[in-house]
Order: C-alpha cells, then structure tokens, then sequence
C-alpha cells in the first residue's frame, strides 16, 4: 500500500469543503488542495466569512488552513501534485435533452476525468466523491484510461454528511463506505480514514455495491419522510396526532424512532434529485415496476407542499391576492444556509400566483439567494421570465427582523425548523397582525396550544387545526 501524502480535491461545495477540512485537520501529515472553478467561492474559503454556514467548520477551517489546508483554482497544479484526486462537484438533474428531469447531468465528472487524464502523470487514485448513477466509475475509467503517461485506480467513497451536522457526521460517521477494485488503493483510503474512525465502522464493498448503496440509503430516508407525511393527511382527516402516531410507531425497535418527523416536505440537494436518479437507473434497465415504486416518493413530496400552499389559501377565506403571508424560513432544514430545492421555494410560488405579498425572514438565507431561488422557479421551460412572473416576484420582501415579516400579516407559514422561531414573543406578532391571525406551522415546532390561547387560529401538519380560545 502506497502512503497518500498529498490529496487534491475537486469541487469546493458543501460537501468537498468540510470533508477536505476534516481530513486535512485529522491527518496534518497530509497536504490537502481544495480547488474549484468558482474563483468567488475560492476567495471566500479563503477568508473569515466561510462560503457555507456549517456548525463547527470555522475551527476546522481554522485549525487546518495555511497548514496543510489550502484553497485554490489552480486545478491542474493541483491534481498533478496530488497521490490521490476526490471529485466532489456537482451532479444536477438533467434539464435537457434524454433523460430531462432525471437522469444525473455528469457533463462536469467527464470533463474532471479528462482534466486528470490530461495533466496527471505517474499513479494515482481517483476517489469519486459525488454521487452518481451506478456504473459512471465504468465511464471515468475508460477516459482515464486514455491518459498517455498516468495510470489509475478508481475508488468510489460516497459522502453521507446531512447539512448542519457535517462536522459531527464527519467527526463520528455511523459509516465510511469505500468500494473498489484495487486492494492497494482501497487500503490507502482506509488508512486516511482510519486516522480517527474505527476500522469497524470503514466498510468496504466492490465500486458498484458503493455507488449504488448512496443512492438506495437517500432513498429509503426520503421515503421514510414520505411515508409519515403520507399519514399526517389522514392524521388530519381522521382527528389523529401524527406526533403521537411517529412516537408510537418509533419505539417498535424495527422501526425506530428517527427521520419521522412529518413536515411540508422534504428539500436538499439529494433526495430528489437521487430518487429521480435511481428511477432513471430502474427504467434504463426495463425495471419500470421498481421506477414507478421510487417515483411514487417524490410524488408524495410534491403532494405534501401543494396540499401546505392549498390550504393557506383555502383557511384564508379562499382568497390571499394582496394579503401579506410572512414566511418563517428559507433554507431546507435548520442550520444551513443551502435552499437547494427547500419547500419554501415551492410554496412561496403558489402563494404568488395566488398573487399574495409575501415576506420572508431567515437568519442565514440572504435575499439575493431567495429573489435567485423564485427567479430560477418562475422561468418558463425555455428559460425565460415573463413581466409577469416577475411582477409577481416583486411582490416577495426579504427583511432581517422576524417581527417585521409578521407586521400587519394575515398569516405565518413557518417554512424551516429553526429553534429560533420557539422563541419569539407571539403576543407581541399577534397584537401586530390583521385580524383574525393565523399560523401554518409546517414544522410542528410551535406551542400550538399557547398560540391558540394567544388568539392565534393554528394549523400544523398531521394534527386538528386550533381556533384561538380567547
Ligand atoms: C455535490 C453533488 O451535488 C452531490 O451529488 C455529491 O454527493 C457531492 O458533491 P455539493 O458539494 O453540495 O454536492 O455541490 P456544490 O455545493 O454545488 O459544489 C460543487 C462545486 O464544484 C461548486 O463549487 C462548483 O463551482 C465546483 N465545480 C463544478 C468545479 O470546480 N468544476 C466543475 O467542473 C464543476
Ligand atoms: C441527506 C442525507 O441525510 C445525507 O446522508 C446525504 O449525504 C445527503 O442527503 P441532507 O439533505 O443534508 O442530507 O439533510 P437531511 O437531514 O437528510 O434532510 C433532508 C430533508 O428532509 C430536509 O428538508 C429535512 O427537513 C427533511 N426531513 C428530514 C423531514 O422532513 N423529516 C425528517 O424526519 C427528517
């Protein structure tokens, strides 16, 4: 087994950044390169306002950095020097041509393999750290294989870090999943690994055993979320709590009690867009009974924030045009500032073509971000932006004051699980709202009872809605 002394990595996202600082932070005997395309986001690694909002990454960062951590977009230097190259850019949907709206878009792995091929010379290994359709490793082989004066192993190493715990999923992974076919290769990433998680826990399986197992396991997580979201709308046609059922059904051992959390839908940048994926996989291979069993995960979601959206609408006397909703939240889950694919994007939009007003507030999502997110979702399929829908973007404000978003409001839709939200002062947001009042807690993280008592009329996910009992 050859000793990696320098690794490279490509792709400074959310998910090369705070692995590579990790790695770099438990192996200081290791030179770690970060490079990425993106010269703005380079600069931010580089300063004290990170690119990402993690829990925990600024010390690591810190700690690392100027020592054997570095940020560049110097990828060729970079890949040269390194034994070992991560490739962690992204893989979106395709928006295009075969496959549109679910096949992985790998035009960025391809063009990496050939950078590699290009610029590599002697061994190296090659770890795929994105997540990819089953047997993309075949494809990055064959073009790596037409370098002139390298040879390389290929490694597949899936990342299963959730946002705003990547420093402790990082820290104590339940799992480091490594597949390959070299024993040699395999052992040298072990060996990285082993410097802070027990061997017992670093499992190794051949390539596509690895890449499948990535998508299979966001699979099964989405559609754990799906199924409890599933039952929170007969929890609230038949007068059922869908917190006491997810309580109930959890302590069974086999079942257990976690990802039951009923919500307005699950975001992220992976779990759809995976599913979709492993769907794409299942028909390309004439599995269509299996593709429409996944598919039905994703459709489920997508029930799950129009039902949200439609009932606002429907609670507000069937009408919001020109009534101001505040929005509490933007990002997909607490403690990141990502939106990739976040409920609130979607529900925002239905609640502007209902031609709403709407403020936002979330204490890390910035307004550029949010005005991206609605522009990006009001184009049409040729990518284009009416006056219209724009107008109706117009009509979204983004303040940094909770209070402010709920001033004069018809009504609250609480979109993300900040903690924050428990604890603002609701008798101060009632006595600013029209008249009657209302709460969408799309998170179930609110004290309904003492909202109801506040004057409040609460509706929630998967329980009786509340009429205030003042
Ligand atoms: C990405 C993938 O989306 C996910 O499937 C995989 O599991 C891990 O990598 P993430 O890190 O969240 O996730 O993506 P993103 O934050 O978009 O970062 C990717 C980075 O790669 C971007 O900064 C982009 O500029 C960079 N990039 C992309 C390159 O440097 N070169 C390229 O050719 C393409
Ligand atoms: C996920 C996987 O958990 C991680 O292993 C993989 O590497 C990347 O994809 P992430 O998308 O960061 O991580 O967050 P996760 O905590 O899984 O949440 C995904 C979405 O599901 C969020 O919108 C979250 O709010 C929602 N969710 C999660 C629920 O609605 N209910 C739950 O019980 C759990």
């Amino acid at each position: 087994m050859s000793s990696i002394e320098s690794i490279c990595c490509i792709g400074a996202g959310y998910v090369g950044g705070p692995t590579m600082a990790m790695i770099a932070k438990q192996c200081p005997h290791i030179k770690v390169h970060v490079v990425d395309l993106n010269q703005a986001r380079i600069d931010a690694w580089n300063s004290d306002e990170l690119p990402i909002y993690e829990p925990g990454l600024d010390e690591v960062v810190r700690e690392a950095r100027g020592r054997n951590l570095t940020f560049s977009t110097e990828v060729d230097a970079a890949i040269h020097a390194a034994d070992m190259v991560f490739i962690s850019v992204n893989t979106p949907t395709k928006t295009f041509g075969i496959g549109a709206g679910r096949a992985a878009n790998l035009e960025h792995i391809e063009k990496c393999a050939r950078q590699i091929a290009k610029v590599s010379s002697g061994h190296k290994i090659v770890v795929e750290k994105s997540t990819l359709p089953v047997r993309t490793a075949q494809a990055v082989k064959r073009i790596l294989a037409n370098a002139s004066t390298a040879s390389f192993d290929v490694l597949s190493n899936p990342e299963f870090l959730a946002e705003g715990t990547a420093i402790q999923d990082l820290l104590k992974p339940d799992r480091v999943l490594i597949g390959g076919e070299s024993k040699e290769a395999i052992a040298s990433l072990v060996d990285i690994y082993a410097s802070w998680v027990p061997k017992e826990r670093i499992l190794t399986t051949n390539l596509w055993s690895s890449e499948l197992s990535k998508l299979t396991a966001n699979a099964f997580l989405a559609q754990r979320v799906s199924s409890i979201n599933a039952i929170s709308a007969l929890c609230e046609a038949t007068g059922a709590d869908i917190d006491e059922v997810a309580r109930a059904i959890g302590t069974d051992s086999r079942i257990g009690p976690k990802f039951l959390k009923a919500s307005v839908g699950f975001g992220g940048s992976c779990f759809q867009k995976d599913i979709l994926n492993l769907v794409y996989l299942c028909e390309h291979f004439g599995l269509n009974e299996v593709a429409d069993y996944w598919n039905q995960v994703v459709s489920i979601n997508d029930y799950q924030k129009s039902r949200f959206s439609k009932q606002i609408v429907r609670t507000l006397f069937n009408t919001v045009s020109d009534k101001k909703i505040c929005m509490l939240g933007w990002a997909f889950k607490k403690d990141t500032n990502d939106t990739r694919e976040s409920a609130a994007i979607y529900v925002c939009r239905d609640l502007l073509m209902e031609r709403a007003r709407v403020e936002v507030y979330d204490p890390q999502v910035s307004e550029q971000q949010i005005r991206a997110d609605l522009e990006y979702i009001m184009r049409d399929e040729n990518g284009e932006l009416s006056s219209y829908k724009q107008s109706l973007i117009d009509n979204v404000s983004v303040v940094e004051d909770p209070y402010q978003a709920a001033d004069e409001a018809h009504a609250i839709a609480v979109m993300t699980e900040w903690d924050e939200f428990q604890n603002l002062d609701y008798s101060r947001v009632h006595k600013n709202m029209s008249q009657p009042a209302f709460v969408f807690d799309g998170r179930n993280i609110l004290n309904h009872k003492q909202l109801a008592e506040i004057g409040f009329e609460v509706h929630s996910i998967g329980r009786t809605s509340l009429s205030p009992n003042t």
